[in-house]
């Protein structure tokens, strides 16, 4: 079949170049919104009398149709017509005749490319985001049922303070919520409309882009062509968002690894996601959290592939851009699915009230604890800070915990120190003392999880 471009070509196209150039092999899945795009065009086209209303409608309908035989399965691409845009309109050129090739009228297939892509990540934005909002939402739900479970919250990976579970997991809540912020920014910057740029300069036919971006439910137009047609941005920008939600995600996912390990127990992973070992028959894998983990690698990658692809290239469009489309489509269904997946897992997940709570009774949690005290009681920090390591080291050493000792050992390390101490001493009492706006007490976590509940409403 004659390429739609061959006019100036005397010979054919070698074909291990048509097997390097094509990429309609991964950018077919563009269709609908490049067929969205071109209806959107020459609606444009029409009303402008660039070409006729007939002619348009002629168009509109062909494409229409074969966006039908698409979503049925009914269509094939083809490798040597390159890529989604000259599949579909050669396709349109066969169905309806030589009218079908006044669809690239006052348009180029940088402009296109660049439309496609825009409308594709918007819906996916708008996915991920909805999925984002799931996942924050099992989250608040598990921090709400297990309000009364206390843990050691870690710094160093070793045992640092008592907290609430539900504030750990809130973090992730929190996490999200700044992904969340991030990909509407993104959305802003790819909600802009580039059609009409044509090749790099704009046309000398008296289009309507803003028809156009109306038409399509853009809330902008491009401002300058060459721009428009060699930006990416917004493709660097909705991966680098998802390398942050991914390094979220693989945090929340390394976290449920160790918590679910024979050394931790603080978790039971469900069946329904966990896998089984092909030698080992007492094994019950993790392979989900440690998939969710190694993806954060690929979308990584991703970024880095897409911002050295972008670096130093002159203006305008250039081939190499064609390579963007992998990296993002691999990005977009990594995060999608990775969200999804964890959404799923999270409401079976039986958090282990006692081995939580076991874990608080040794580590000398509440040592910063008897530190505050001693600050109340009006020792300067330092002091009060040498004074229960001093505390902390006679335990070890006697092999107690902090509860363990009585008010005379106490007294022995400062006089400051009274039958109160005790009240402080325990766990519990810490947790519900860190009153501190964002804290770990009940009465904070809860004032935060009313606050997210009404946000939620407001929307
Ligand atoms: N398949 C190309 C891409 O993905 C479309 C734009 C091609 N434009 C061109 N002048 N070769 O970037």
């Amino acid at each position: 079949m004659n390429k739609l471009w061959s006019g100036r070509f005397r010979g054919r196209t070698e074909k291990a170049v048509e097997a390097f150039t094509e990429s309609v092999s991964f950018d077919a899945r563009l269709w609908r919104h490049d067929i969205e795009g071109s209806i959107a065009h020459v609606t444009m086209l029409g009303r402008q009398k660039i070409i006729s209303k007939k002619d348009a409608g002629r168009i509109i309908k062909g494409l229409r149709a074969i966006k039908k035989d698409i979503q049925e399965g009914a269509f094939s691409f083809r490798e040597s017509l390159e890529d989604v845009h000259m599949n579909i309109e050669q396709e349109l050129i066969r169905r309806i005749g030589p009218v079908g090739g006044k669809i690239h009228t006052a348009r180029s297939r940088n402009d296109q490319v660049a439309l496609d892509l825009r409308l594709y990540l918007r819906d996916e934005i708008s996915a991920v985001l909805g999925l984002i909002e799931v996942l924050q939402r099992e989250l608040l739900a598990v921090a709400e049922n297990h309000i009364g479970c206390i843990m050691p919250g870690y710094t160093h990976l070793q045992r640092a303070q008592p907290v609430l579970l539900s504030h750990h997991l809130l973090a992730y809540y929190e996490m999200l919520e700044r992904d969340r912020g991030r990909y509407e920014d993104c959305l802003k910057r790819t909600n802009v409309m580039p059609l009409g740029s044509a090749a790099l300069s704009g046309t000398t036919l008296p289009i309507d882009r803003a028809y156009v971006a109306e038409l399509l439910e853009f809330p902008a137009v491009s401002e300058n062509s060459i721009d428009a047609v060699s930006d990416r941005d917004f493709a660097i920008e909705f991966i680098a968002a998802s390398g942050m939600l991914m390094t979220h995600l693989s945090r929340l996912a390394e976290e449920f690894i160790l918590w679910n390990s024979e050394e931790f127990g603080f978790i039971e992973l469900p069946d329904a996601f966990t896998t089984g070992s092909s030698i080992m028959p007492q094994k019950k894998n993790p392979d989900v959290l440690e998939l969710t983990r190694g993806k954060a690698g690929r979308v990584y990658g991703n970024l880095m592939a897409v911002l050295a692809m972008m670096k130093a290239l002159p203006l305008a469009y250039n081939r190499d851009m064609q390579e963007d489309k992998e990296r993002v489509f691999d990005t977009a269904d990594t995060v999608r699915a990775c969200l999804d997946v964890l959404a799923r897992m999270l409401p079976g997940v039986r958090f282990r009230k006692d081995a939580l709570e076991r874990a608080t009774v040794s580590g000398f949690l509440t040592a910063t604890d008897i530190a505050e005290y001693l600050v109340r009681k009006g020792m300067p920090f330092r002091e009060a800070h040498g004074v229960t390591g001093k505390i902390v080291r006679h335990c070890i050493d006697q092999g107690k915990i902090l509860g363990g000792l009585t008010l005379k050992e106490m007294k022995g390390f400062s006089r400051r120190i009274e039958k109160d101490i005790f009240h402080y001493i325990d766990v519990k009492t810490s947790i519900g003392e860190r009153q501190s706006y964002g804290g770990t007490s009940r009465k904070a976590v809860l004032s935060r999880i009313r606050k997210i509940k009404k946000m939620k409403k407001r929307k």
